[in-house]
């Protein structure tokens, strides 16, 4: 494991002061559905791209999806199905899945704002996900446009993320919805990649 960022022993520490400062905020989410529409070439199938995707806010018995997902899609940059697990049992975090139907198809995990606030009025963008099979087709948009709703709610002014530096189908989709990269981190990831740290003012009318 790298010494860095946070699974490295600094930044392990500050998640767990953070974890202690939080309160559960659990079951204050609602349901939310959206008809999707697609356009451009990373799109896999226009045919079902009208499917109805919906989000909720993921249920403890959930863990497993999270960790499963998380395995496929972040294996290359460590042990992300193991952290993510706690992160998502962690008081301090609210996940949002996107089903089709009853099926889980991705999911996006958030820093809910603690009582003593570490940062004013800031949260981190932990994870969004969307399994490859049903990438392409709007899940991840709408998972992020959920979770910005989510944080707006709840006052919160500014996201924070940290994204590979060669992840390119991420950055778009962040820039998209108006994240501006900030600075790299060097040796982030436990497999030694570095990352993008990109934020967005939510206050702003940005998309
Ligand atoms: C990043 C990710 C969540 C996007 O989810 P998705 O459902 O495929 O994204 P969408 O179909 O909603 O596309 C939304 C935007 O993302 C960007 N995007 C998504 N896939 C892309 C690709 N393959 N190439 C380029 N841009 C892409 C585009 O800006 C797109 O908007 P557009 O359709 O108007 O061009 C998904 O690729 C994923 O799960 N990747 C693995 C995990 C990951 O890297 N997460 C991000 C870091 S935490």
């Amino acid at each position: 494991m790298t010494k860095h960022g946070r699974f490295g022993k600094y930044g392990e520490k500050k998640r767990i002061e953070r974890l202690r400062q939080s309160g559960n905020v659990q079951g204050r989410m609602q349901r939310k559905g959206i008809s999707l529409s697609r356009k451009t070439a990373h799109h896999k199938d226009k045919t079902s791209s009208k499917t109805q995707v919906t989000t909720r806010q993921a249920r403890p018995s959930e863990v497993d999806y999270i960790q499963n997902l998380s395995k496929k899609v972040f294996q290359q940059y460590g042990p992300y199905e193991t952290m993510l697990q706690r992160w998502f049992e962690a008081v301090i975090t609210v996940t949002v899945l996107a089903l089709m139907g009853k099926k889980p198809v991705g999911f996006a995990m958030f820093t809910h704002p603690v009582k003593a606030w570490v940062f004013p009025r800031a949260c981190e963008l932990l994870a969004i996900a969307v399994e490859p099979e049903r990438q392409g087709h709007g899940t991840g948009d709408l998972l992020l446009s959920e979770i910005e709703r989510m944080a707006k709610e709840v006052g919160i002014e500014t996201m924070v993320l940290h994204t590979g530096v060669e992840n390119m189908p991420g950055q778009k989709l962040f820039r998209k919805h108006g994240f501006v990269p900030t600075e790299i981190k060097k040796n982030f990831y436990p497999e030694g990649q570095d990352a993008l740290v990109m934020y967005k003012n939510l206050s702003s009318n940005s998309a």
